[in-house]
């Protein structure tokens, strides 16, 4: 059988960015049996004993209540499960001071979702035919962000300025506020702090920045806060979330340990969260509400940001200091490779300046020498503009062992000097 494809049912069953390297991962595993790879791909938190322990015990706290009953074997609200949405208000009014009550925030299944209905609430055709942008401040951003839209030319992505120490091989995005065009055909703008693929978080006043150039427009910022504090709090640098009347901040709890239980949220004004729940409402009705039962649990009690803080936020901050350590001593000093400002995530970025090959072949090259890791261009969504950077740029995953990251960076240093090298880059002094 061989259904007809509309327009939107041929580009939503098209695998985008990051899903199509995937798929190119596992089957390079399974043909590989028996040769051992360090997969330093993955973008599937790992299980920390303390984080398992953590929802084990919400989930006994939950089959010893009288509440569950309640939670699994009925329908909800499209808005959320109410003591979830309570549990966030209270934390968040206390934490920030502000004064959300439960019209602020929507529980959607997995924070995904919530890009998927605003992108298309938001973005694409209006009744008068005009094309309103999804505006991705600073590319490279989530790859996620590429298959969202049912209007595929509606995303469209900025170039960053680049700060760049050249002696200490490190480099920081920062977005391009020349170039950065926030107008009336502006639908939404979406970026995600700490960012995936990179680390970078933008500064506060980048945020404020970027905001105050919507407001005048009415044009929702959506902050995806899928790394951000308080949970899972994997910030490796200050950063204070910044909240107001046209910014959704958008959390997930997949990072902190429920990615399976899919539960987003979002925090806002009354207006845009009632959009987006009659979306959802259409959609699929309402999240499960077992992740969500739980995760009030957790909340409520503190120690979902206190694991956050003492357990998650460390443990990934060492694994970045493992890797950083390990180029330092194996990449040759003469190259130029620059690694992004580890500021948060669970990824470390690095770019090779005048890379004589692609970042898929440079993949390829990797992949022979048993270590996976994701060819940057894939994090480029929405961006038009041809840019060499773009192929120059890999992800590369912080979930490895501590050996597998000293292991697979120091093949990885090898292949880097061999690729330059035998494709005539003379070394030279930086
Ligand atoms: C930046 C960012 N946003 C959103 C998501 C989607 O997360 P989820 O749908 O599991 O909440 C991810 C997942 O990796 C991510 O890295």
């Amino acid at each position: 059988m061989n259904p007809a494809l509309t327009q939107i049912g041929a580009q939503m069953s098209n695998l985008t960015g990051v899903r199509a390297i995937m798929k190119d991962i596992v089957e390079t595993l399974q043909a590989g049996a028996g040769q051992e790879f360090i997969n330093l791909s993955a973008g599937n938190p790992l299980i920390l004993p303390a984080v398992e322990q953590l929802w084990r015990d919400c989930t006994a706290e939950l089959l010893a209540s009288s509440e569950y009953g309640d939670v699994v074997c009925r329908y909800g609200s499209s808005q959320g499960y109410a003591p979830l949405i309570e549990a966030i208000a209270k934390d968040f009014n206390k934490r920030y001071g502000l004064n959300l009550s439960d019209r602020n925030i929507l529980i959607t299944p997995g924070s995904q979702s919530l890009y998927f209905y605003a992108a298309n609430a938001f973005g694409g055709l209006t009744n008068d035919g005009q094309l309103k942008e999804i505006v991705l401040p600073l590319s490279p951003d989530y790859t996620g962000y590429g298959g969202v839209c049912l209007v595929p030319e509606a995303l469209k992505a900025y170039k960053p300025t680049l700060d760049i120490d050249t002696t200490a091989h490190r480099f920081k995005y920062r977005p391009d506020f020349s170039q950065l065009s926030i107008t009336p055909n502006t639908g939404c703008v979406i970026f995600s702090r700490p960012c995936n693929p990179t680390g970078n978080v933008l500064s506060d006043d980048e945020v404020r920045k970027i905001a105050a150039l919507a407001t005048p427009h009415n044009v929702p910022v959506l902050i995806d806060s899928a790394y951000a504090p308080p949970f899972p709090a994997l910030n490796f640098t200050p950063m204070t979330p910044v909240f107001g009347e046209n910014i959704l901040h958008c959390m997930s709890l997949s990072k902190a340990g429920l990615p399976g239980e899919r539960i987003g949220v979002a925090i806002g004004h009354e207006s845009i969260i009632q959009v987006l729940e009659c979306f959802q409402t259409n959609l699929c009705i309402h999240p499960s509400r077992y992740g969500q039962a739980i995760a009030a649990f957790a909340i409520n009690s503190g120690a979902l940001p206190h694991i956050a803080a003492e357990v998650i936020r460390p443990f990934y901050q060492q694994k970045f200091g493992v890797l950083e350590n390990t180029l330092e001593q194996a990449m040759p000093k003469n190259l130029p490779w620059f690694l992004h400002r580890g500021e948060g995530a669970i990824f470390a970025w690095l770019w090779l300046r005048d890379l004589p090959i692609t970042d898929w072949e440079f993949y390829q090259k990797l992949k022979q020498v048993g270590v996976i890791v994701v060819p940057g261009s894939t994090f480029f969504p929405g961006l038009q503009a041809e840019w060499q950077h773009k192929h120059q740029c890999l992800r590369i995953s912080l979930t490895g062992s501590d050996k597998e990251i000293v292991t697979g960076m120091q093949r990885l240093a090898e292949v880097t000097e061999q690729v330059y090298l035998k494709n005539g880059l003379k070394t030279r002094s930086f």
